[in-house]
């Protein structure tokens, strides 16, 4: 619910950003309150947007009256979940549901692993840019931004976050299954195995190419994401294998509002970046767009190769033993495989550098 007075305006306070109105119900989920709540049609709002979504939108607008464009990533480059939607429910049909507990359990543990974003470095960006920034997301990212994204992923005092919704879901859509004891040591395993990578951009401030690798990295991660609610939607809301189809798949459908502004602040900020112009250390200058698609490219090629491989191997380790507990694993695993999802990544990311295209 924008209110006028923050409508048009491109310069906000940080409690402005954080702020998030008055509900006339609070969400409550597995007797946890969470952040948002319900107005009195007895829709849900997300936390944190009474003025950050007309911010942002203001944002968007006086990028496109100066002439700069809002980047997008393709959603076809995002790989299919694993287990699929029919798979998943093919397990749980059949009694295996240490699969999709599991996988339900990492969603719930990389959301709070968002609160890292306020912990980002933001170097001081109005000497490091040749244009102005005043009114712009990127003005905004340490006065209220990463800190309401943060908030919103894992919780903020006593409001639980996604972390806590997502963990909800489960536990009201699989009646409180047992959650493996080792996925957050195989998740942490996981994520250890890639290196930071070096500099794209050595000629340009360490801090900022850092700042501008992770936004981009957050944002293809938010993207992706959204297979993710897809399917977490379509499988908790099936009364077949739900016990709780109406409160789980509701719940997804809250968090996957709260993303919008993620995805959107991000873009916007990237795409100010992008239409700007960067100081280079040694006193030259770099086009921000070169900089913006040469990080986005980088992130997208090796996202659409090795994702897709990680997570299915990830899961299958584990498949085959999950399902001794059905009355035939055999079939039950032909029946699984014969459901996979074909795909291909895109030969094309969209930010090819201009000398490869
Ligand atoms: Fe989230
Ligand atoms: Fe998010």
């Amino acid at each position: 619910m924008p209110t006028a007075e923050s409508e048009g305006r491109t310069t906000f306070t940080p409690e402005e950003l954080l702020a998030s109105g008055d509900y006339r119900e609070p969400l409550i989920a597995n007797g946890v309150r969470c952040h948002g709540g319900f107005d009195d049609e007895g829709r849900y709002r997300s936390p944190r947007t009474l003025h950050r979504s007309p911010a942002i939108r203001a944002w968007q607008s006086q990028l496109a009256s100066e002439g700069g464009e809002l980047l997008e990533i393709a959603p076809e480059l995002m790989p299919p979940q694993y287990p699929n939607v029919e798979q998943a429910k093919l397990l749980l049909r059949n009694g295996v549901r240490e699969p999709v507990v599991r996988a339900l359990t990492i969603i719930s543990i990389v959301e709070g692993f968002g609160a890292m974003i306020r912990d980002v470095r933001v170097p001081d960006l109005a000497s490091l840019f040749v244009e102005p920034l005043e009114g712009t997301a990127l003005a905004h990212l340490r006065r209220g931004l990463f800190e309401a994204h943060a908030r919103d992923e894992s919780g903020y005092r006593d409001e639980g976050g996604h972390k806590q919704m997502w963990e909800a879901a489960r536990d009201a859509a699989l009646e409180n299954p047992k959650i493996p004891g080792d996925v957050l040591m195989r998740l942490m395993g996981r994520r250890g195995r890639g290196s930071r990578p070096e500099a794209a951009f050595p000629q340009i401030d360490p801090d900022l190419e850092r700042m501008l690798g992770f936004m981009s990295n957050v944002l293809v991660v938010e993207v992706f994401a959204e297979g993710t609610f897809q399917w977490g939607i379509d499988v908790l809301s099936d009364p077949e294998v739900s016990a709780e189809p109406e409160v789980a798949g509701g719940m997804v459908r809250n968090i996957q509002s709260d993303e919008k502004p993620h995805v959107e602040y991000l873009r916007t900020a990237l795409s100010e970046a992008r239409a700007r112009t960067i100081r280079t250390v040694d006193g030259r200058e770099i086009a921000g767009r070169e900089v913006v698609d040469g990080l986005l490219h980088r992130i997208l090629k090796q996202m659409t190769r090795t994702r897709r491989s990680d997570q299915r191997e990830d899961i299958r380790e584990g498949l085959v033993q999950a399902m001794q507990v059905a009355s035939n694993p055999k079939r039950l695993l032909e029946e699984f495989d014969a459901l996979d999802s074909d795909w291909t990544p895109p030969g094309q990311t969209g930010f090819e550098p201009a000398d490869a295209a």
